[in-house]
């Protein structure tokens, strides 16, 4: 892994109304890295992954991707931000078959389908329902048909939020397989956003705890872990904060 950022997010801060719900000075995210972004529930972690996707602007700041500085307000090119893709922790699927679905983000970038699509359909585990309707699959098979989307789009970064809540093991294990394969084979940098300890170890090279809006700390998995430095991430560690 290269130690350059992709993202580097300066004084961002988001309000809605009046409330200020984030508030980041400096923090960047590495090209090629699986980061892990953890912390309860409403502390700003999907509005985070919102600007990060540029579906939302922030309020104030910048967010530089790829060398290129956007500040607040400034229109992002479709070209830009096509290069980061998110999925959801509950899918959004078409009233279509399992592969139109697959297909669509494709075809919407006038882009050719082709064999992608039952490439990513089998690398997910659901090359046997291809022409099943998308909205009779199970919880797990509709959230690994999210990620084949998200997939064939071949983005530079993959946001996940909460990908994996409330599914069964298997599933679980099979889009953690996914996850670990999309980033070593393609290099794609992805931000997984877990309230699983164990996948946030299992996964990622780098752990980020969030609270208020804030990133309190941010480090090296391992370090994360086993020797936080902050007082709250350890509260978090052992299991300590309520969420
Ligand atoms: N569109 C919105 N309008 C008003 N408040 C919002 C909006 N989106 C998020 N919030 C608030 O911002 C805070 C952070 O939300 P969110 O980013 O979804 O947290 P998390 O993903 O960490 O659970 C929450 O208090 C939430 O209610
Ligand atoms: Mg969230």
């Amino acid at each position: 892994m290269n130690a350059e950022p992709i993202f580097e997010v300066r004084n961002v801060t988001m309000s809605y109304g009046k409330r200020c719900v984030l508030a980041i000075d400096e923090f960047d995210i590495l090209k090629g890295e699986i980061l892990a972004l953890v912390g309860p529930s409403g502390v700003g972690k999907s509005t985070l992954l919102r600007i990060l996707n540029f579906l939302e602007p922030p309020t104030t700041g910048l967010i530089r991707f790829q060398g290129r500085t956007f500040q607040s307000g400034q229109d992002v090119p479709l070209s830009v931000r096509r290069r980061v893709t998110t999925v959801f922790q509950k899918p959004v699927l078409l009233r279509r078959s399992v592969e139109a679905n697959v297909a669509y983000g494709l075809q919407l970038r006038g882009e050719r389908v082709n064999g992608q699509v039952h490439a990513a359909l089998e690398a997910v585990g659901l090359a046997d329902l291809v022409k099943q309707p998308a909205r009779t699959l199970s919880s797990g098979e509709a959230q690994r048909l999210a990620l084949a989307r998200a997939m064939i789009l071949r983005p530079d970064v993959l946001l996940l939020d909460e990908p994996t809540a409330n599914l069964d093991p298997y599933n679980v294990g099979l889009i953690e397989k996914m996850v670990r394969q999309i980033n070593t084979e393609h290099g794609t940098t992805i931000v997984l956003v877990t309230h699983n300890v164990f996948q946030a170890k299992r996964l990622a090279g780098r752990a980020a705890l969030m609270l208020d809006g804030r990133i309190v700390e941010a480090a090296d998995v391992h370090r994360f872990f086993e020797s936080p430095r902050d007082e709250r991430t350890s509260a978090f560690v052992r299991g300590e904060m309520v969420y």
